[in-house]
């Protein structure tokens, strides 16, 4: 069945693409620009004519503007099913992960950091700009409470072709229930699975955003990478963004408390530039975006950083990398 809704955000897309008013397109198809309105807002569907027009216009088929495509599918080989949901993990939560998902659900994260993303973050905004204007499929990973950079992304661009992933089923479900609400994109895929086992088939995505899933990895973070580098396109980017010790901090630290760190948390200096090369990434640009301090944070490292009197500097760095 055709989703009037979906068909007319997506003509609605390529008229504004093309540089058209409805006036202009009511003009050059000889119709009322209320009926162009009404096709763009899913209260009607134009005649058979019309679509034919349209499609000339545009140079697209006319199932290109009537069906919702399985891009997934296309992608992975696999069907998405009738909850619209790729799952490439089981359904049902990991047991290990069911209480933060609960938070998730029961503090209502996803809506409160979706209405947070709506207001002005200059640094966010940039990055979400500039992976908007890379254009193609962008797939987030690990996409988690917060989005990454998706809710910036679309923003700047709510016609983008994003896929939003996480290994959560959970985030995933809730993603999809609180943007099929907001904005209903038919440009707007979900999937649950591992991005160190990505379902992707070789060459076939434009851009990966990552905002601080690969450094908070569950599984090899340097095999993530290299996953991302194998389904990236030829002339692909992978945005990563990850917070860590770095060498200057740590050499600013008194030699014992260096020496306990590194032995207790080698973790915490992981700067995964290396294995961003080793992964194949040939240009790699890195921009420092801020820093936070354990403080009296609950984390353990921060209880670690505690009992050795320091408060430790994280700083987060965002890398551009390209396959060329
Ligand atoms: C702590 S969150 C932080 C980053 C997240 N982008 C955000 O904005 O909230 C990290 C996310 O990465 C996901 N993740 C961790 N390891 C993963 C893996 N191997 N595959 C896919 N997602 C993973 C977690 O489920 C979690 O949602």
């Amino acid at each position: 069945m055709v989703n009037k809704i979906h068909f007319g955000k997506r003509i609605s897309a390529l008229r504004r693409k093309s540089g058209l008013s409805q006036t202009d397109l009511a003009e050059k198809l000889g119709v009322t620009s209320q009926a162009v309105s009404k096709w763009e807002c899913g209260n009607a569907v134009p005649d058979i004519d019309m679509l034919l027009e349209l499609s000339h216009l545009y140079k697209i088929t006319i199932n290109e503007m009537l069906e919702d495509i399985d891009l997934l599918c296309r992608l992975t080989g696999r069907e998405t099913g009738p909850s619209g949901i790729a799952y490439f993990v089981p359904e049902q939560e990991r047991p290990s992960n069911a209480e933060w998902a609960g938070e998730i659900q029961s503090g209502n994260w996803i809506k409160r950091n979706w209405d947070q993303s709506r207001t002005a973050n200059p640094y966010m905004d940039a990055v979400g700009k500039q992976i908007a204007s890379c254009g193609g499929i962008v797939l987030e990973i690990g996409a988690g409470p917060g989005g990454g950079y998706m809710p910036y992304i679309l923003k700047a661009n709510p016609d983008a072709a994003i896929i939003i992933s996480d290994l959560s089923p959970t985030v995933v479900r809730e993603w999809k229930n609180l943007l099929d609400k907001t904005l209903d994109s038919p440009n707007i895929y979900y999937a649950a699975f591992d991005f160190c086992q990505m379902p992707f088939k070789d060459n076939s995505i434009d851009v990966i955003s990552d905002g601080g899933g690969i450094g908070n990895c569950e599984g090899v973070k340097a095999k993530a990478l290299k996953e991302a580098y194998r389904v990236l396109k030829p002339g692909g980017k992978l945005i990563t963004s990850t917070g860590f010790v770095n060498k200057e901090t740590l050499a600013a630290l008194p030699a014992e408390t260096q020496r306990v760190l590194i032995q207790k948390r080698p973790d915490v200096f992981e700067d995964l530039y290396e294995d961003t090369v080793l992964a194949g990434f040939s240009k790699i640009d890195s921009v420092i975006s801020g820093c936070w301090y354990t403080g009296d944070d609950e984390s353990t490292i921060a209880d670690l950083a505690r009992s050795l009197g320091v408060n430790l500097k994280f700083t987060s760095y965002t890398r551009y990398c390209s396959k060329e």
